[in-house]
């Protein structure tokens, strides 16, 4: 692959792959209304989370204000300025699991893992969010597990047992 940045920006980013992909994934959007979201959405798909230097690289390749793309980063709840676990954990504090008890299945996750919610465990294994509703309300109490749905979760016994088969 021609790993030469065509943009003239002395970026020196061009040894690194994962800026060089998201290099011609911004080319591809040029002249697109609207590309600041999806060009996000790719990069946080190649790097796991947006530092400010990959936003900066954005705005410098696109134009887009990096205070626009900050606003955007930390609006939507999909994009993270943080490195993200391995696993997703999100406990859902929507109405109908609050009053069903999420906040001890969200309590008790912390303590399992050892950390509060937005954090990331040192071993980089989970990240924990208290999330909106998730969809199944029927179920809450709900966590969430990268796309596996936990409901009906009243024992908190139980919660050590399923983080457990995260842990391997
Ligand atoms: S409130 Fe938790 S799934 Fe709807």
């Amino acid at each position: 692959m021609d790993n030469e940045c065509k943009c003239n920006c002395n970026c020196n980013k061009t040894e690194d792959s994962r800026y060089v992909d998201l290099k011609a994934f911004i080319d591809s959007m040029s002249g697109v209304d609207g590309a600041a979201m999806p060009i996000l959405q790719e990069a946080q798909r190649i790097f796991g989370y947006l530092p400010l230097e990959v936003q900066k690289f954005i705005s410098d390749h696109t134009g887009v204000p990096i205070a626009e793309l900050y606003g955007i980063t930390t609006f939507y709840s999909q994009f993270s300025i943080e490195p993200r676990g391995k696993h997703h954990v999100g406990v859902c504090l929507g109405t109908a699991c609050y009053v069903k008890g999420s906040q001890k299945v969200l309590d008790k996750v912390s303590e399992d893992l050892g950390i509060r919610v937005g954090e990331t465990t040192a071993d980089g294994m989970f990240t924990l969010d208290a999330t909106r509703c998730l969809g199944c309300c029927g179920l809450a109490p709900v966590m969430m597990i990268d796309e596996d749905v936990y409901g009906k979760l009243e024992d908190m016994d139980a919660i050590p047992g399923i983080l457990a088969k995260y842990k391997r």
